[in-house]
């Protein structure tokens, strides 16, 4: 029997003009499109051609005007600086106003980029909508990356105007950002205008005379500005994530089409509407974090939580289940890692009794698969629907889901469940033909892909082509692999390139090799993700030394492992390196990493026939053990 999922998705792909029009009707424009879909020139499918919108006003004065100008917009809720503020629609206005204001006077216009580079505070929240406001493109750079990815950024986006914050907090340790905005800028070739910086009382920053200005000091001469009209295809914001060198990739997300989009999964994605309470608990330098803890949300007229905190340690693995119940929280998203390290500290979740958590209907976890066995203990523990999608930084929301405002689907673990509507999802061969319902292969999306995705890269539609549109004609390559089963359910089983999932947070491999080969005493190297109970999976180097290298193997270790922390910074989690004589290549000269990955992983394997010498891999094995992986293996 047919359900509103199945009746969505037939509908969404068959008649995409009509399914995405609309969910358009449903938010504010100044000007209504001339086409939904314009697919002129593929594969740039561009949504919406021809409207004039706003962002920020479909973010928050639409919402006054609709009467909800009094109700929650945003609750900053900060264990780490014992801080509890809430903003109204219309408090959260008016400060964005007025930060566009202040933007506006630093010579902020339509089109101009600017650069965030900001801890978990409100005003990582203003800045980019007022931005948003401006018609500015913003660039929001997560905080765990150093100074030299930061000049990548800066060099690729070329921002008028960067905005940061004197520092951040990791549970008890207060990180310095602006030493590191001030190097990177240094780094950088392309250098911005003006810094605007949020001095905040735990540590305040040294101002550069003429080039940084006190956040305080530019919003009290601000005037509040208006909402800039822009095209509906106009960049709202570039999102740089891993691509397979250290040259990250500059997605870019346009305005229209991620408004409709958006606000549209609130309610068939999360099952959330006008007045409820969402939580995504993630930062505001990732993909979730622009959808959902600020644009998704805030599009739907709910109360979004901005949580500067981790999952345990801050104070303890209860502040999830205090945050849901003091805020009444319906709907929460995290990663599966965040509920793995909870499950660690409190394998009973007895820290959950002391909440009162009548008012959440649903948890949704992304940013890896999610693990059978922290699926059962979310649900166990939890007693709600707990949700898998899958998704990337280029999709901007979910390509499968349990689509819990369409219909609920049993839930099978390992699952993401189905292909969400505006997704022609298939699974393809290396010749792109379809395989057979079960079996793995090449996970695609049939073009066009639906609004609110990637239009294309910030300058570089070649790369777009390349990274994406090629190897499949016709398709998108989301370059993960896997199944869908007879009943539709989809399975994502690994990448197909070099990229790895720390803690849900995106790293390549390949930019990690680059660092490492930069060492003078490294011949060869190799970067590997392997299995980690906590995190998912953790980078490890394989080094290969320059014949005639006399220094202790663990000075050179502990080196590289500096280097990778101060190039590509400590969210890499690059702490194990292990020095051997050779790498296992094949006899084309190819390095055997699956080899190398399940011996790490402590699984069978089979030597492989095309090995130019099978000796190495015992030598790997004895690698691995001295740095406690392999160590089941007989
Ligand atoms: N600014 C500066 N440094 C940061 C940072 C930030 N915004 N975020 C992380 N770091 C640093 C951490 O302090 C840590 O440094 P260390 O090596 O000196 O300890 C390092 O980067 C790794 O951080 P993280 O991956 O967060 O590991 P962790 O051990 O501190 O915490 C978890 C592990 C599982 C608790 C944590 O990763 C978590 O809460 N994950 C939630 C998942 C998530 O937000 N995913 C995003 C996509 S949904
Ligand atoms: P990011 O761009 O950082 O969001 O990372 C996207 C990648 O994370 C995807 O291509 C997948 O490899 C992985 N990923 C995200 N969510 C899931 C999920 N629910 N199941 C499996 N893999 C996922």
């Amino acid at each position: 029997m047919s359900n509103k999922y199945d009746e969505a998705y037939k509908r969404s792909i068959a008649d995409p003009n009509g399914f995405w029009g609309e969910a358009a009707a449903d938010c504010h424009w100044y000007e209504k499109w001339d086409r939904v879909l314009d697919d002129s020139n593929p594969p740039f499918y561009r949504w919406f051609k021809g409207g004039v919108i706003n962002s920020c006003y479909n973010a928050l004065d639409h919402h006054i005007e609709n009467g909800l100008g009094d109700q929650n917009a945003l609750i900053y809720d900060s264990p780490v600086t014992d801080t509890i503020k809430s903003y109204t629609y219309s408090e959260l206005r008016d400060e964005t106003a007025l930060f566009a204001g202040a933007l506006a006077d630093q010579g902020v216009r339509k089109g101009d980029r600017v650069l965030i580079y900001m801890p978990m505070i409100p005003q990582a929240a203003i800045a980019m909508l007022a931005c948003a406001r401006l018609g500015a493109v913003h660039s929001v750079v997560f905080g765990g990356f150093a100074a030299n990815e930061l000049a990548t950024r800066i060099n690729d986006a070329k921002p008028k105007v960067i905005v940061s914050a004197s520092c951040g907090i990791e549970v008890a340790k207060v990180i310095a950002y602006k030493p590191l905005l001030d190097e990177a800028i240094d780094l950088a070739a392309s250098k911005p205008d003006k810094c605007v910086i949020f001095q905040r009382p735990m540590k305040t920053a040294t101002m550069i005379a003429g080039r940084d200005i006190d956040w305080g000091d530019a919003t009290a001469a601000a005037q509040p500005a208006d909402c800039v009209p822009v095209a509906a295809t106009d960049p709202l914001y570039i999102l740089y994530t891993s691509g397979t060198t250290g040259q990250p990739k500059g997605v870019v997300r346009d305005n229209g089409g991620h408004v409709v989009a958006l606000k549209w999964t609130m309610k068939n994605i999360y099952n959330v509407d006008r007045g409820d309470v969402y939580w995504a608990a993630s930062d505001v330098g990732w993909v979730v974090g622009h959808s959902y803890i600020v644009y998704g949300p805030l599009f739907r007229g709910c109360t979004t939580v901005l949580f500067e905190g981790k999952p345990v340690g801050t104070p303890d693995a209860g502040v999830f289940w205090r945050v849901i119940s003091q805020h009444k929280v319906k709907c929460m998203f995290t990663a599966p890692t965040a509920f793995r390290a909870i499950k660690r500290e409190d394998p009973d979740a007895r820290l959950m009794a002391d909440y009162d958590l009548s008012n959440f209907k649903t948890l949704f976890l992304a940013g890896e698969r999610t693990d059978p066995d922290t699926l059962q203990w979310a649900e166990k523990s939890l007693k709600v629907p707990v949700i898998d999608h899958w998704w990337q930084t280029e999709t901007g929301w979910a390509i499968a889901a349990n689509c819990m405002g369409l219909h609920h689907f049993e839930v099978k673990p390992g699952s993401p469940t189905k292909a969400a509507p505006g997704w022609n999802l298939q699974v393809v061969d290396e010749s792109s033909n379809p395989v057979p319902a079960g079996q793995i292969g090449a996970l695609v999306v049939k073009l066009p892909l639906p609004p609110g995705t990637l239009p294309t890269l910030w300058n570089n539609d070649d790369r777009f082509i390349e990274s994406y549109m090629s190897e499949f004609p016709g398709f998108y390559k989301t370059a993960d692999a896997g199944f869908i089963d007879e009943n539709g359910y989809v399975f994502v089983m690994s990448r197909t390139d070099d990229i790895i999932n720390v803690a849900g947070h995106r790293l390549s491999t390949g930019a990690m090799e680059e660092v490492l080969a930069d060492h003078p005493d490294v011949a060869e190297c190799a970067v590997l993700g392997v299995e980690d109970s906590l995190k998912g999976q953790v980078p490890v180097g394989f080094l290969v030394l320059n014949a005639g290298t006399s220094r202790e193997q663990s000075e050179i270790i502990g080196e590289v492992i500096q280097m990778v922390r101060g190039r590509i910074g400590p969210v890499a989690s690059f702490k194990k390196a292990t020095v051997v004589k050779r790498l296992p290549k094949t006899r084309s000269g190819k390095i055997l990493r699956g080899t190398i990955q399940k011996i790490a992983d402590n699984q069978d394997y089979k030597v492989p026939a095309t090995i130019d010498d099978p000796t190495i891999l015992g030598e790997m094995e004895q690698a691995l053990t001295g740095i406690g992986l392999a160590k089941a293996r007989k």
